[in-house]
């Protein structure tokens, strides 16, 4: 199964960035995981939205041809960080590559609740007509304290974490394979 990753942290030791690699390495047997370069991409410009530059060609390309997008995401002031806006506004214009297509959404906050309000808003734009994309509905995962959960090197090392992201990518991938998303309201 192809997934498109989106992490929406550009700072290089990010938690969310280690989170996203660790989901790539440690379910590489059932999960092919492509972190996106969403640093690359311009500001969303509607002047150049038919003929964009190369970046977002490319960038949207790569979730067109992914079975899913996984959104890996902070929270900025209660809500998703702009780089994370800023690649759902070029996906959701011109050929408007999320439609119909699945979403799950992980995310780690250093605050006690994980990124929690900024998943909240996520699900709201994931609802709208441009984007419209069912995202996997349990399993919520909120990784609070994050600065306690990684070690010095990066690697995740809370083990009752790591047993629930086990738990939470087998129930996304039976999601996935039972096709129920396809019934999912959100997606018009
Ligand atoms: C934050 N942080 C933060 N945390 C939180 O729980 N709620 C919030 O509203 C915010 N707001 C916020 C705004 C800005 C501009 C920054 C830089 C940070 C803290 C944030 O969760 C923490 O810095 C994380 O470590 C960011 O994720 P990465 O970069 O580690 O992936």
């Amino acid at each position: 199964m192809k997934i498109a990753a989106i992490v929406g942290s550009l700072r290089k030791d990010s938690f969310n960035m280690r989170l996203a690699r660790y989901m790539q390495e440690q379910f590489k047997h059932k999960l092919d995981i492509e972190i996106l370069k969403i640093h690359e991409l311009p500001f969303y410009n509607q002047d150049i939205e038919l003929d964009p530059p190369e970046s977002v060609k490319i960038f949207k390309h790569k979730v067109s041809m992914a079975d899913a997008v996984l959104w890996i995401t902070p929270e900025y002031n209660y809500s998703i960080p702009g780089v994370t806006k800023n690649a759902i506004d070029w996906l959701s214009r011109v050929d408007k590559v999320m439609k119909g297509k699945p979403s799950w959404i992980l995310g780690s906050s250093m605050g006690f609740l994980g990124s929690v309000r900024a998943q909240l808003h996520l699900r709201e734009i994931l609802f709208s007509p441009s984007i419209a994309s069912p995202f996997y509905p349990g399993n919520e995962v909120y990784i609070g304290t994050a600065h306690e959960k990684f070690n010095e090197h990066g690697e995740l090392i809370h083990e009752p974490t790591k047993q629930y992201l086990k738990t939470v990518t087998d129930h996304f991938i039976e999601w996935m394979e039972s096709g129920s998303w396809r019934f999912s309201t959100s997606s018009r």
